[in-house]
């Protein structure tokens, strides 16, 4: 898991609750880090987490742009996840069902961050050839965070 890194944390700016929270949330997961149940969060607090490593705010279209298109692979996310991923997907090469990648759609998503840290890394490489960073998965967890029931 990659750990919100605490000079960016404390740059990030306070001015909108929305703000506030994030960071209060982001400063949890650090803390959560020395618990016990160090890899349990939420989606809210991942998104916190790979915001404050980027260092800018998180942007939902851009994330979108980054999960519907290819990006030098042969795939995209959508390839396995589905364009508007609140349904199924079925997995590219093994034509296996994939639960909705949307948290509002399917509760567990986002909730164990070495879970989601393993995928992201494995995804990213079929995708773009290489690990994402955090600004991109914070923008992609930022949509898929938009899209509600
Ligand atoms: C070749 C098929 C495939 C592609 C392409 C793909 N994924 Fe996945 N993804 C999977 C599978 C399989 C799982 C694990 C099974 C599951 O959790 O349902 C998964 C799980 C995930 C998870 C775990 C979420 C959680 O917390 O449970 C994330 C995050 C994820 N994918 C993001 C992406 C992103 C971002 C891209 C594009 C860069 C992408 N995936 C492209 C197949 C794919």
């Amino acid at each position: 898991m990659n750990l919100p890194n605490l000079p960016n944390l404390l740059n990030l700016p306070c001015a909108r609750p929305s703000r506030l929270r994030a960071f209060v949330a982001a400063l949890g997961l650090a803390g959560a880090a020395f618990a016990p149940l160090a890899q349990a969060a939420t989606p809210a607090e991942m998104l916190a987490g790979y915001t404050a490593e980027s260092g800018k705010p998180a942007s939902a279209a851009r994330g979108q742009q980054i999960f519907t298109t290819r990006q030098g692979g042969e795939w995209s996310c959508a390839s396995c996840h589905g364009a508007v991923p609140t349904q199924a997907g079925r997995h590219a090469s093994t034509d296996k069902p994939i639960k909705p990648l949307a948290p509002a759609f399917n509760p567990e998503r986002f909730t164990d961050a070495a879970k989601s840290e393993k995928w992201f890394r494995r995804n990213c490489k079929d995708v773009m050839r290489r690990e994402c960073s955090a600004a991109e998965k914070a923008d992609v967890l930022s949509w898929l965070i938009t899209l509600k029931r």
